[in-house]
């Protein structure tokens, strides 16, 4: 099955606030302990989350890593509005900053120490502006780490995956969830775009039969 793009951002408000009220707890707090197991020498600096979403991630994130500042990025006005509501009643504002931005248009004062993103590159037209910019936005030897769905074989297993994983979510919810799907990258096409981008240091790993997930030091 060829990919099906979906809309770049989550933009609707009823679209962010299902995604932010549906409980990603046990995958984003498994991508938070990843990266604390891959990068065992990282403890402090600037990390950079791009497409954070409604900032769960970078709470999480936050919270296990006390000597580091996350910046999340997400281009949705409604979602940044929802993760500055949720790092404030975690009272972690002091530590956790967001650009209402696309991430190809994000220009630091200064590279971050490490990145990291989950769930974002299947909404990129173009993949390769999302390596090309995690590549510039850290410094030379920087931890990253980024997540997404596989791309199934076909929309009748895109859907099954759907009403496996998610048969009581909000109907908002299983119909973002199977577009993703639709719009997901393979195994191979993720590798291939990482020897286009010459990030051969990044390993691509497959830890369940719905995930992908490259790592490395950049
Ligand atoms: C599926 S959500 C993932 C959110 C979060 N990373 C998580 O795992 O919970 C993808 C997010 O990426 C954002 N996004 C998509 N394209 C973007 C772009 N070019 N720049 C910034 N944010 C983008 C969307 O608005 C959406 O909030």
């Amino acid at each position: 099955m060829n990919r099906i793009l979906e809309p770049e951002l989550m933009e609707d408000d009823a679209q962010a606030q299902a995604y932010a009220e549906a409980d990603f707890s046990q995958e984003n707090q498994g991508f938070v302990d990843r990266f604390r197991t891959s990068f065992p020498d990282f403890f402090e600096g600037h990390v950079l989350d791009l497409g954070c979403g409604p900032g769960d991630i970078p709470i999480r994130f936050a919270r296990a890593m006390p000597g580091c500042l996350v910046i999340g990025v997400d281009a949705s006005a409604p979602m940044v509005q929802l993760a500055e509501e949720a790092v404030r009643q975690a009272g972690l504002s002091g530590r956790i900053t967001f650009l209402c931005e696309r991430f190809q248009a994000v220009a630091l004062s200064e590279p971050a120490d490490a990145a990291i993103s989950n769930s974002l590159l299947h909404h990129v037209p173009n993949p390769l502006q999302f390596w090309h910019k995690l590549r510039l936005a850290v410094k030379p030897g920087s931890p990253v780490l980024v997540m997404d769905l596989l791309r199934p074989e076909s929309p009748e297993e895109a859907q099954a995956i759907v009403d496996l994983h998610a048969s009581k979510a909000p109907d908002i919810l299983r119909r973002d969830f199977y577009n993703s799907l639709l719009a997901a990258f393979t195994e191979d096409e993720v590798a291939a775009q990482l020897a286009e981008m010459n990030l051969s240091r990044l390993m691509i790993d497959v830890p369940d039969g719905r995930h992908w997930v490259v790592g490395g030091l950049v």
